[in-house]
């Protein structure tokens, strides 16, 4: 019940990337960025969107936090103590906290103009943290914290794949619901009849 196009990054240069080569597709509107590596799971994670969504139609971004046990090795966020956003780093060698910033990101309009201003990491990337910094230096960058009883997987390493996995067999296997069918979502919502859904 839905369309979808895509377009082919043809070298990794970076996830802020994106908004550049998609840059026709976005137009004048607001964006999401979801990884393809990232699983989300978890109930009320639908409202979370919606408000990010409404966020980014007001001209603010989001992102979203998740404490993991290993944040050198991803975006981190820096709280200051009254628990607000106070830095956003790429793979700190000394994380300042342990909440990892996950790959799904809402942007306002205008965010491919953002990204042509990003000059190329250590690592030659465009990174997506540097778009998010700028929206934090201009006090548009919202924070929301996914907690405890969130699931976020990356599943970028194949250990990670292996539990990630492992934990959607044991959700499935036990509950007998599908994580994430895209069928049965599009149905919920209207998008196909109940005769496409059996086919
Ligand atoms: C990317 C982002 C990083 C983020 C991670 C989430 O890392 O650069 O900020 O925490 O995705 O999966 P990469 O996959 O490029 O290592």
């Amino acid at each position: 019940g839905i369309n979808i196009e895509y377009i082919i990054q043809p070298s990794p240069d970076g996830l802020a990337q994106a908004f550049i080569l998609g840059e026709e597709f976005i137009g004048d509107e607001e964006c999401a960025m979801v990884l393809g590596d990232n699983i989300f799971y978890g109930a009320g994670l639908d409202e979370k969107l919606e408000n990010a969504r409404y966020d980014a139609e007001n001209g603010n971004a989001t992102i979203f936090g998740y404490q993991v046990k290993d944040p050198e090795r991803f975006g981190i966020m820096e709280f200051d103590n009254n628990n607000k956003v106070i830095g956003v780093e790429e793979k700190p060698e000394q994380p300042k906290s342990d909440y990892a910033i996950t790959g799904l990101y809402f942007y306002p309009k205008g965010v491919s103009k953002k990204a042509k201003l990003v000059k190329p990491s250590k690592r030659g990337e465009l990174e997506i943290t540097t778009v998010n910094e700028e929206y934090m230096k201009r006090g548009q960058l919202k924070v929301e914290k996914l907690g405890r009883g969130m699931t976020w997987f990356d599943t970028g390493t194949h250990d990670a794949l292996i539990e990630t996995a492992s934990f959607v067999q044991t959700i499935q296997k036990r509950q007998g619901l599908q994580i994430c069918c895209p069928e049965e979502i599009a149905f919920d919502k209207g998008w196909i009849t109940s005769d496409e859904l059996s086919e």
